[in-house]
């Protein structure tokens, strides 16, 4: 069979880390183990009924078989901007500032093509979410620089350490790896740093729904309209396999990134999109929080108390999150190290390091296994040796 080599920039991909645990959780699988999996930001929790009840529906009209385009359908854009004026007090236009998204992950790689230019300077936070220091900036031929977000400043990104002049800037809160989250006013911060840099934020707010006591995350376009907001109905209705999301803010940004994806794909399922305005119809006149979510968030809240504070019976130092369901603290060596450790006790955590260098010796682990399971996985590690 003849060979075929892959492009210079996809060689050019750092390896996957993940595959390495994936090897080690395999092995234990195979030895019959009954692996409890903090490992993956993906809910365990089902998609709310009414939701699944309108794609049921949804799925049978010939109409919403067809092809959509590749900004979404208008009443789903329409249903998004009504969503930023109930829930952020937003007046969005639907048709200039709003594109629907196959899940906020492609808008993520997407806005980098649409607007960074070969040897361009693209920011991103270390640790962050992969994409966008990995396929975003390699995949342009763009410069990456990674800005260490730090303990001592909440796992804020300081913008007095972003070079001037860049490109793009990546931000996201509430934030993946870490759980942290920021503030209007912080927002207002970064997005006057932007402007005078002519820099375009890119403001990841895939977890905006996912927020504890009290806290309600903001939106980057409250502090103002330079910038464009990445949003997922995969977090906040757990429907990470349903592949949906929207991206809203500054019409140029938009129009760029409508662009690009008329190149790439024809937009969500009709059907599926469908289930979405449904999904956002369920917020209160005033953006309440549906009692489907927030039966959800409660759950993710009573586990992330368990698990938090048996983590620090156990002697760690680690901060309640105010956002996301993830759990990050100090481990107190290698991050790939403990996290071998807790898979020979039947454990998977994933490792800090996953998430950028700077985040060595950090370990993240997900609250998606019920709380029985959070106190088994915490009785294991109380009786293992692994440090
Ligand atoms: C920070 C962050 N942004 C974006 C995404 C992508 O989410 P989706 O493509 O499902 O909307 C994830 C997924 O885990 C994430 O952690």
């Amino acid at each position: 069979m003849t060979g075929f080599e892959q492009s210079k920039r996809l060689q050019s991909l750092p390896p996957y880390l993940f595959v390495r645990l994936e090897e080690l959780t395999a092995i234990k699988k195979k030895e019959g183990w009954d692996l409890i999996d903090f490992g993956i930001g993906d809910p365990d929790l089902p998609t709310p009924e009414p939701i699944v009840e309108a794609l049921r529906e949804a799925a049978g009209v010939n109409d919403y078989q067809k092809y959509s385009s590749s900004q979404g359908e208008r009443d789903l854009r329409v249903a998004v901007a009504e969503w930023y004026g109930r829930r952020y007090g937003l007046d969005i236009d639907p048709d200039t500032q709003v594109c629907i998204t196959i899940g906020s992950k492609e808008a993520i790689f997407n806005i980098a093509q649409a607007f960074v230019n070969v040897g361009e300077t693209i920011v991103a936070p270390s640790p962050g979410y992969p994409v966008y220091s990995g396929a975003s900036a390699l995949f342009n031929e763009a410069e990456c620089v990674l800005v260490p977000l730090r303990a001592e400043n909440g796992w804020l990104l300081d913008v007095d350490e972003c070079p001037a002049g860049a490109r793009m800037l990546y931000l996201n809160y509430p934030n993946n790896p870490t759980g942290a989250t920021c503030d209007l006013e912080y927002l207002v911060k970064v997005q006057d740093w932007c402007r005078a840099n002519g820099t375009i934020l890119c403001y990841d707010n895939a977890y905006s729904e996912m927020c504890y006591d009290g806290y309600l995350a903001p939106s980057v376009l409250e502090a103002g309209p330079d910038a464009i907001e990445f949003g997922s109905f995969s977090k906040t209705f757990n429907m990470t396999g349903w592949r949906l999301g929207y991206a809203v803010g500054h019409p140029d940004l938009i129009a760029g990134l409508k662009k690009c994806k008329g190149q790439v794909d024809s937009g969500a399922p009709i059907f599926i999109q469908k289930a979405g305005i449904k999904a956002l119809s369920m917020y209160g006149p005033e953006g309440e929080i549906p009692d489907a979510v927030r039966e959800n968030m409660d759950e993710y809240a009573r586990r992330r108390r368990i698990l938090v504070d048996g983590l620090r019976g156990l002697g760690y130092d680690v901060a309640m999150p105010n956002g996301t369901f993830y759990v990050w603290f100090d481990c107190g060596m290698p991050s790939f190290e403990f996290t071998a450790k807790m898979v020979e006790l039947g454990i998977v955590v994933t490792p800090g390091s996953g998430f950028g260098e700077s985040a060595d010796g950090y370990i993240r682990m997900t609250v998606t296994e019920p709380v029985e399971r959070i106190r088994e996985a915490l009785a294991r590690m109380e009786r293992g040796s692994y440090r």
